[in-house]
């Protein structure tokens, strides 16, 4: 059985990259993510990469981290996250859910290769939350597509553009690793609701801001998330926009180009620049 409802390619064919859209998939049975083997996994993974966050933050500063002495391990296999968000950073790290990925995003190539080429740098995440849980507005600076498992939340999407975002929090990410934003009642009739169950996933294109809302049940989620080519470049050009400000030459603004053109020679200058010692 295929992982992703055939039907859902060529829908996301129509919209990747630039438009956040719905697809099915057949995951909610699949063993590595039932609870069981969540919990062998959160305690294979490094301590440091399964975080346990308050699970009703209203904005990224209270999503803070939760210090406790049990491993969050043990609430996952218990079955009852019923007070905190606890994540499952880097997956892949793990062989058998790096096999997953790749069957996963094979399934998509048919749609994601023809837009933005061959997917790199794979990387999955696992969210297992609280009833109500609420994740603060944030962005992250990769293609997403959220798979719901169990429970049902809200994703609310919005354009990766101003007053949502602006090129001082994209290099704020690339240079320090934020990725909060500040969030203005007055967005809140601007984004989509996505209401996901288990068998739906949302793919959530590149820096698209968001927040998500779990239901009344515990949620589990997986994130896939994977860079191309041109992401990467634009990642290096960002990073390198400080030194480029402090030698008096403009700063690289990705809102201020077509999203074909890429910054190939900005990030070749930060890759040579950190060989050779000089960034
Ligand atoms: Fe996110």
């Amino acid at each position: 059985m295929s992982l992703i409802d055939p039907q859902s390619v060529p829908r996301l064919a129509q919209h990747y990259p630039r438009a956040p859209g719905l697809l099915r998939h057949n995951l909610a049975a699949e063993p590595l993510l039932g609870l069981p083997a969540l919990a062998e996994a959160a305690r294979a993974l490094p301590r440091e990469q399964v975080e346990r966050r308050m699970h009703d933050a209203g904005n990224g500063e209270a999503f803070r981290m939760i210090e406790a002495d049990t491993h969050p391990a043990d609430a996952i296999a218990a079955g009852c996250v019923n007070d905190a968000w606890i994540m499952l950073r880097y997956i892949e790290q793990l062989p058998a859910y790096r096999a997953l990925f790749e069957r996963l995003l094979a399934e998509l190539a048919p749609a994601i290769g023809p837009a933005t080429g061959p997917v790199c740098d794979i990387k999955g995440f696992v969210f297992i939350s609280a009833p109500g849980t609420h994740t603060p507005f944030h962005f992250d600076a990769e293609y997403n597509i959220l798979f719901q498992i169990a429970g049902d939340k809200v994703f609310a999407t919005y354009p990766p553009a101003p007053p949502y975002i602006d090129l001082a929090r994209r290099e704020a990410y690339h240079v320090a690793g934020e990725n909060m934003l500040s969030w203005s009642p007055d967005y809140a009739a601007a984004g989509t609701e996505h209401r996901l169950a288990p068998g739906d996933a949302l793919f959530v294109p590149y820096c698209a801001p968001h927040w998500v809302h779990a239901g009344d049940a515990m949620s589990v989620s997986l994130s896939v998330t994977w860079q191309c080519r041109r992401s990467r470049a634009v990642a290096d050009a960002l990073w390198l926009n400080p030194v480029m400000r402090r030698v008096g030459l403009p700063a690289y603004d990705p809102a201020a180009h077509s999203a074909a053109h890429a910054p190939w020679l900005r990030a070749a200058a930060r890759r040579v620049g950190q060989r050779i010692g000089l960034l």
